[in-house]
C-alpha cells in the first residue's frame, strides 16, 4: 500500500532531524539520512497550506528514474549519495510506518553539502531575464545582445550557481567566480562541469519525450575519505527545475510552468503571491496534481498508478 496526500511525517522509529519545504529528514545513524518527501507544495518560494496527493512519490520516483535508469548510461561512475530507495529495513519497526513511507523515500549517505546551489540554464528566464534585461548579464556573465524571453542560450547550456537564501528569501545568484572563491577552484570547476553534463543529457532525453528542462538545480555533497563530488538531494525533479511543455513553448515571452500553472495563475489573479498560510481551491490542486503526474508519464513513460503497483520502495 502507498499513502498518499501526506503532510508531514513522525516516526516513532527515527529522530527527526529537521523539516525542510518538503521533506522531513530523519536520522538513520551517524552516517546515513533518511529523506521523506511530503506532498507539501510551494509556490513563489512560500508554502501554501494544501497538499498535492502523489507528490512526494512522483519526486522520489523521478529522482530514483533519473540516477538509476537514464544517467548510467552516460555516466556509468556517477557517485551519488543514495543507499537505498524507500525506509530502511532494519530501523523501521513498524508496518504502518514502512506503509507511509513507501516510494516517497530514501536511505543516503549523509555528506557535508557544498555552500551554493549549482544551477544550469538552458534558457533564459526568471532572475536571469530580469538581470539580463537590466544590465545585458546573467549572474554577472555577459551575454549576447538581442536575446528574447525564454530563448535557448544561444551558445549552450550556462552554469549559474546560486547560495541558498533562508525560507521565504530570494536565493542569491552568483558568479561561478565566487563559487570558486567559496570552495577552491577545484571543487567548483567540477561542480559546474558535471552539472552542465548532467544537464545536456537530462534536456535531450526529456526533449524526445515532450518535456523542455529550462534550468534545473544540483545539489553536491563532499566525500572526506575518496575526496568525490557527490551528487545529493533530489535531481530533475519539477521541484528543482523548471519544466515547460513542448507544444506550448513559443520564443518572447514568460513560460507555462508545466507543474504549477494553474497554481501560479491562481495566486496571482487572486493577488495572493509570495503569502504565506494560502489555501487554494480544491480544483486548482486536482489540476497541478494531473500535471505533476503527467510530467512523470512522460519522462518514464509509466503510468504513476501502474508504477506505484509495480514495485514497492
Ligand atoms: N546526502 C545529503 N546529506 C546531507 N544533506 C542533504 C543530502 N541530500 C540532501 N540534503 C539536504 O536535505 C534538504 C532537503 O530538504 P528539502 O528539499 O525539503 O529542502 P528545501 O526546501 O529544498 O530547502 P531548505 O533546506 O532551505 O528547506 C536540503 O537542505 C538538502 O541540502
Ligand atoms: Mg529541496
Amino acid at each position: 500500500m502507498t499513502v498518499t496526500n501526506l503532510e508531514c511525517t513522525t516516526l516513532n522509529s527515527l529522530r527527526l532531524i529537521r523539516r525542510g519545504k518538503v521533506r522531513d529528514i530523519y536520522e538513520v545513524n551517524k552516517s546515513a539520512l533518511l529523506l521523506v518527501a511530503t506532498d507539501r507544495i510551494s509556490a513563489f518560494d512560500f508554502l501554501l497550506n494544501n497538499t498535492v496527493e502523489d507528490k512526494g512519490n512522483i519526486l522520489t520516483m523521478l529522482t530514483n528514474y533519473w540516477l538509476f535508469k537514464v544517467l548510467p548510461a552516460s555516466f556509468p561512475n556517477l557517485k551519488h549519495h543514495v543507499i537505498a530507495m524507500g525506509p530502511p529495513e532494519n530501523s523501521i519497526a513498524c508496518m504502518e510506518e514502512k506503509a507511509r513511507l513507501a516510494n516517497r523515500s530514501m536511505v543516503v549517505k549523509k555528506y557535508q553539502m557544498f555552500p551554493f546551489e549549482c544551477i544550469v540554464r538552458g534558457y533564459i528566464t526568471g532572475s536571469a531575464w530580469i538581470e539580463y534585461q537590466e544590465k545585458g548579464t546573467v549572474h554577472g556573465m555577459p551575454q549576447p545582445a538581442g536575446l528574447k524571453h525564454g530563448q535557448q542560450f544561444p551558445g549552450g547550456p550556462i552554469y549559474t550557481p546560486a547560495i541558498k537564501a533562508p525560507y521565504g528569501e530570494r536565493d542569491e545568484n552568483i558568479h561561478p567566480d565566487r563559487a570558486r572563491e567559496m570552495v577552491g577552484e577545484r571543487y567548483a570547476n567540477r561542480m559546474e562541469s558535471l552539472s552542465l553534463e548532467l544537464y545536456k543529457v537530462a534536456h535531450k532525453w526529456a526533449l524526445h519525450r515532450g518535456i523542455i528542462i529550462a534550468d534545473t538545480k544540483f545539489e553536491f555533497g563532499h566525500d572526506e575519505v575518496t575526496d568525490d563530488i557527490i551528487v545529493a538531494d533530489e535531481i530533475l525533479t519539477p521541484d528543482c527545475s523548471r519544466f515547460w511543455s513542448v507544444e506550448d513553448y513559443s520564443v518572447g515571452q514568460a513560460q507555462k510552468s508545466f507543474d504549477k500553472q494553474f497554481l501560479c495563475d491562481w495566486l496571482t489573479v487572486n493577488d495572493l503571491k509570495a503569502k504565506t498560510g494560502v489555501k487554494v481551491p480544491d480544483n486548482v490542486i486536482a489540476q497541478t496534481r494531473a500535471n505533476y503526474r503527467e510530467i512523470f508519464l512522460r519522462l518514464t513513460g509509466q503510468d504513476l498508478d501502474q508504477a506505484l503497483a509495480s514495485g514497492q520502495n
